[in-house]
């Protein structure tokens, strides 16, 4: 690949800029400054440097966010921040999305990637992906309102019942959930449909794939090929 086009390809802009950048000799490849925009380089496994930070080429980027409160899903918030301003530009450059949405007070899990049909397999309505949730509510939880998620609520506008599976109650206001679609505002609709009404909502899990404690929230970090495989398990 010519190490210009290799450039655009990881978001450090248009063509024009990154010439400019290899020909003013910021560009390094295996240790050896490239100031020639012709010249080829073999991208698998690459290891480059951009004025002396060292990037690795990745063909499509994959990245989980811990989510903090008060940030919209969205390139052009509404009322809040935008995720997307805790990612770096770089990423963004290169047409990075969310994979789905979470509502802006929802905290925890959310995936971002480039990858178009990666993006699609995972958002796709037929392929029920699981997503964990661990919800706080206002009022305390009963045995009833337990039973009537585990059978299936009614939605407003929605066809069918919504179920939620792997119920554990982890204390008066506690709730652990999964639910298998990701319908608008599914789980405070869910919740709302048992009398009962969410407080707060924090997403742990995705497929196999569990939101390590380690990263923080506002932090995120690349997925890799063995973390893709467990984001597909269902
Ligand atoms: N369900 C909701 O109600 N909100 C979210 O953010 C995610 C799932």
């Amino acid at each position: 690949m010519r190490l210009d086009k290799l450039l655009i390809s990881q978001g450090f802009g248009p063509r024009k800029e990154c010439q400019f950048l290899i020909e003013l000799g910021a560009v390094s490849v295996h240790g050896e400054v490239c100031k020639s925009i012709k010249q080829h380089v073999d991208p698998k496994g690459l290891e480059y440097s951009v004025n002396d930070t060292v990037y690795q080429y990745r063909e499509n980027v994959y990245l989980a966010l811990n989510k903090p409160q008060g940030y919209e899903c969205s390139h052009r918030p509404d009322y809040h921040l935008s995720v997307f301003d805790l990612v770096p530009e770089l990423l963004i450059n290169r047409g990075l999305q969310a994979v789905g949405r979470l509502d802006q007070d929802t905290t925890g899990l959310i995936l971002f990637t480039d990858d178009g049909k990666w993006l699609h397999g995972l958002t796709h309505p037929k392929k029920h992906i699981a997503k964990r949730y661990l919800v706080t509510t206002k009022d305390p939880i009963d045995a009833t309102q337990i039973e009537q998620l585990a059978e299936g609520v009614a939605l407003r506008n929605e066809i069918g019942l919504y179920k939620a599976t792997d119920l554990v109650q982890v204390d008066e206001y506690t709730l652990q959930l999964t639910i298998h679609q990701g319908i608008y505002h599914q789980v405070k609709r869910m919740i709302a449909a048992t009398g009962n009404a969410v407080d707060t909502l924090h997403r742990s899990q995705i497929g196999e794939w569990v939101l390590p404690e380690t990263l923080a929230e506002g932090e995120w970090q690349y997925l890799e090929a063995s973390d893709l495989l467990k984001l597909q398990h269902q």
